[in-house]
């Protein structure tokens, strides 16, 4: 499949070039908006050997991005030889991985040596106390601050911290996310809470008027990227955001993810998975598997109905999927 001129399409269309890779189901944070796996890795998950194989299928198909994801993708033990078997991927443009920061102190360099560009980091919060509530005892925020201090001096082609927007927990410090984010060289974002857990949801709307209250004043900006994120401008550099439920980006979707035990799995928000190690555990040729996931492709609906009174992800743990 690896010279295959064929390119992914799904059923509506869309061209499907980023794919988001969960390295493990593990974490050891315990985020009050994430549901909790304690899978161990062992044979369930995809080996290197195997994440090579399909790394290289999809890159045949026109899978230029991928990013590692989790769980935690720096709990498994060979993720940074596993970042650079993905870099030297044929066809394989960028690497990107999104984690809690925990290891970066002693990851960072190495993350950046093994070819990762992008390299997106979760803090809903500067409170100690506040990281102990929405992420249980796990958390340390002098780690991840350091991990982000770590990954700043490193020098990553994108460093970006992504911040998920809690009514009553964290609404009151999104200025100081942004100065602090923007004193490393990095940028912001703020999410819009999906329903895979608890908390209460603020729209984007709500997060850019409390921004202005909190004296981080922003203009609109042209900027996008590989993802759902827009972008506005500020003092000291750009803000991103990421409407999940208030501004729906489907339409514009050019992903697909793989959980960590080789689920393919079309949408964030769809609950069919393509198993896509038992094919290979099978000896499924490279053209068998590209006509599976085509397939799976195929059905994949129009949008997330994540937006939808009650909705309640229950069947797909965010951990799984890694986002
Ligand atoms: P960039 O490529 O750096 O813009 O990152 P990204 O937004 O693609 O990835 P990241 O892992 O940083 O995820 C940020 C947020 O976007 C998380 O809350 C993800 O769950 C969410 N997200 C990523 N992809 C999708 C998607 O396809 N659908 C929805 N609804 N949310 C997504
Ligand atoms: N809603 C929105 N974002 C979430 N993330 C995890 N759970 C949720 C949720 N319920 C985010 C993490 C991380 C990214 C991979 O997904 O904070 O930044
Ligand atoms: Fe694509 Fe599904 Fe995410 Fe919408 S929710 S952007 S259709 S993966």
């Amino acid at each position: 499949m690896a010279c295959s001129p064929r390119t992914l399409l799904d059923a509506q269309g869309r061209h499907i070039q980023y794919l988001r890779l969960s390295l493990t189901d593990r974490c050891n944070f315990r985020c009050s908006y994430c549901s909790v796996s304690n899978y161990e890795d062992g044979d369930r998950i995809l080996s290197r050997p195997e994440i090579r194989r399909v790394v290289a299928a999809f890159a045949g198909l026109g899978v230029r991005r991928v990013r590692l994801t989790g769980g935690e993708p720096t709990l498994r033990r060979e993720v940074v030889e596993i970042a650079a078997d993905v870099r030297a991927t044929p066809g394989i443009e960028e690497v990107a991985l999104t984690t809690n920061g925990h290891s970066l102190r002693q990851l960072a360099v190495p993350l950046r040596d093994a070819g990762v560009l992008a390299l997106n980091v979760s803090i809903d919060t500067l409170d100690a106390a506040t990281l102990a509530r929405i992420s249980g005892r796990g958390a340390r925020l002098h780690e991840v601050l350091d991990g982000i201090d770590a990954a700043a001096a490193a020098g990553f082609g994108s460093l970006k911290l992504n911040t998920v927007v809690m009514g009553g927990v964290n609404d009151g410090e999104l200025g100081a996310l942004v100065r602090h984010a923007w004193s490393r060289g990095a940028t912001p974002r703020f999410i819009e809470l999906m329903p895979f857990g608890d908390g209460v949801p603020v729209p984007t709307a709500v997060v850019k008027r409390k921004l202005t209250e909190q004296g981080v004043p922003l203009l609109p900006d042209p900027k996008r990227g590989w993802g759902p994120a827009h972008y506005m401008r500020g003092a000291g550099g750009h803000v991103g955001f990421i409407g999940a439920i208030t501004e729906n980006f489907c339409e514009t979707c050019n992903r697909a993810r793989i959980t960590a035990d080789g689920g393919f799995q079309a949408c964030l928000g769809g609950s069919e998975r393509l198993d896509l190690r038992d094919l290979l555990r099978a000896g499924a040729s490279d053209e068998h598997l590209a006509d599976a996931v085509q397939a799976a492709l195929g059905r994949k609906g129009p949008r997330h109905h994540m937006d939808e009174a009650g909705a309640r992800l229950v069947t797909l743990p965010m951990m799984g999927i890694g986002g």
